[in-house]
Formats: C-alpha cells, sequence, structure tokens
C-alpha cells in the first residue's frame, strides 16, 4: 500500500473558505515528493493534515496505511510519519542533544537500553558525533534541524515530511541537510515529503507537486513541470539558476542539450561543447 493516499481532500479553518480544495495524489514507497507553491497556497495545512495535525473537512487521507480519523491509531500514524518545521528552535526540547534525540523515544516507552543505541544510531546517521552533550540552542540552524532529524529517524519512521525545514538555514545549512534528506531516502529508502521554496532543491526530487490558491496545480516530475511556463507563472516559481542558465546559452545559439538540471550536468554538457 502507498505511504501516502489523500483522496479528494478539502480542508477550511473558517466557514467562508476553503483553504484546500479537492486534493489527491499517492505518494510511493521511497519516493521523493518536493511540494512547491506560493506563500498561502495551502502547503503547511496539507503537511498537517497528512500526519492528522488537522483533520479533513471532507475526504480522506490514509498515512502509513492509518486513516487520520482514527483516533486510535493517530499517535502511531505520527510515530511512522514525523514532521519536522520551519523553525528549528521550536521543535527541540531537551537540555542536550543527546537527550532531545531520546525524547520521541521515551514517550514510546523504548526500554533503556535499546534507546541509548537509538540514540547513538542516529546520532551518527546525522553526523552529530561529538555534539551529544551540547545544549540544542546554541548549535547551527543545519545541526538543529538535524537534531529534529535524528529524534525522528531513531522513531524508525516510514515517512518524513519536512515543512519548509530549509528555509531559515544559511546555505552551508541548507546543503547538510539537503544531503541528510538524500541519504535517508536514497540509501535508506525513507519516504519523503519535503516542502520547500527552493527549487533546486526540488529539483532533486523524483516529483514534484505544486500548489496554487490550495488546489494542486501541477502534479510531475521536476523536469517536466519546469518546461510548464504557465505552471511557473501562475505558481511564482523561478527556475533554478543552472535550468535559467542553460535556457539563455541556447537562446544565445549555443547547443546545449535540452533539460539540463543541476550545475554539474550543465558543467559536463559546457566542457564537452568546448
Ligand atoms: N491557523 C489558521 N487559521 C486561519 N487561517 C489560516 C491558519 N493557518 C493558515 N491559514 C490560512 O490558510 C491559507 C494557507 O496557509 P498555509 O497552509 O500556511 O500556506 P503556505 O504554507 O503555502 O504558506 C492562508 O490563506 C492562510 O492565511
Ligand atoms: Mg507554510
Amino acid at each position: 500500500m502507498d505511504p501516502i493516499i489523500v483522496e479528494d481532500l478539502s480542508f477550511s479553518y473558517t466557514a467562508e473558505q476553503l483553504v484546500l480544495q479537492d486534493i489527491n495524489f499517492r505518494v510511493k514507497q521511497g519516493e521523493w515528493v518536493a511540494i512547491a507553491g506560493h506563500n498561502g497556497s495551502g502547503k503547511s495545512t496539507l503537511a498537517k493534515c497528512l500526519n492528522g495535525l488537522l483533520m479533513p473537512k471532507s475526504g480522506e487521507v490514509i498515512t502509513c496505511g492509518r486513516n487520520t480519523k482514527d483516533k486510535e491509531t493517530i499517535m502511531d500514524l505520527r510515530r511512522r510519519a514525523g514532521m519536522v518545521f520551519q523553525q528549528p528552535d521550536n521543535q527541540l526540547v531537551a537540555p542536550t542533544v543527546a537527550d532531545d534525540v531520546a525524547f520521541g523515544l521515551e514517550n514510546a516507552g523504548i526500554p533503556f537500553k535499546e534507546m541509548q543505541e537509538r540514540v547513538k544510531e542516529s546520532i551518527h546517521r546525522m553526523k552529530l558525533d561529538g555534539l551529544e552533550d551540547r545544549e540544542p540552542h546554541r548549535l547551527s540552524g543545519g545541526q538543529k534541524q538535524r537534531v529534529a532529524l535524528a529524534g525522528i529517524t531513531a522513531l524508525r519512521p516510514e515517512v518524513i515530511i519536512l515543512d519548509e525545514a530549509t528555509s531559515m538555514l544559511d546555505p552551508v545549512g541548507r546543503q547538510e541537510v539537503q544531503e541528510m534528506m538524500r541519504t535517508l531516502c536514497r540509501e535508506e529508502g525513507i519516504t519523503i515529503v519535503s516542502i520547500t521554496h527552493d527549487v533546486e532543491e526540488a529539483s532533486e526530487a523524483d516529483r514534484m507537486l505544486v500548489m496554487h490558491e490550495g488546489r494542486l496545480l501541477a502534479d510531475d516530475t521536476p523536469r517536466e513541470i519546469f518546461r510548464q511556463q504557465e505552471v511557473l507563472v501562475q505558481a511564482k516559481l523561478t527556475l533554478p539558476l543552472p535550468v535559467k542558465l542553460s535556457r539563455m546559452l541556447r537562446e544565445e545559439g549555443i547547443r546545449l542539450p535540452q533539460d539540463i538540471m543541476s550545475e554539474q550536468e550543465l558543467v559536463d554538457a559546457l566542457c564537452e561543447w568546448k
């Protein structure tokens, strides 16, 4: 069964206005799906519907085989589908990094010895070795988000949902978190849903969902979405620099392959051209 199934989802905070309307999509096991869209398009609301922090007004959300409306399985669902938010400081709760990573395990009632092992393993996986006794609040933004991710991965989730988890970070922090998403998805098979303003980040995903005024405007590969000028304009998305640059060079008559997606592809194509 697909780990995320969204069927005819609508949601509203107030009686007047639907914030999400008729949303349908599925995410496959091990897939990396990016959700993009301008401010207020409904991305965070959708993210909160995915792990049952918000309930559909109509339609269904089934995450990791559990309907978000089912109160009996909601805690289990949230353990299976962890969430990282934009503000790193709001998610860190304990006086040290190790305690923070252990927090969710303690709540889940994991025995002490196993807890210690899992904390160590998660800290190592998120490249936080040596920072176990540090105060989370004194870390860099990228490190804080990695602590949040370590706390989630310690619970062995099937899905991780990141809601603009990189948007408050400097370029180094962004790269650190992006690298962790890559490892978790590509090496460990964890399903990733990453909400982002950063089209470069989205371009690495298998699929991109574009939100506009509470509706799903597009659902396709990043390569395909970047070809759809109307979608880009409507969703106010700018193309990643290598994509834009290669198109400009093509317009100037430099014969580069179509659909260059990354810096590396552009460099390779330019070297070949020479
Ligand atoms: N708690 C709330 N109460 C009422 N309206 C809200 C609330 N949170 C968000 N909204 C409204 O819902 C719409 C979608 O917001 P949001 O999901 O946060 O969009 P995004 O994450 O894409 O910026 C916006 O119009 C926003 O003002
Ligand atoms: Mg948001």
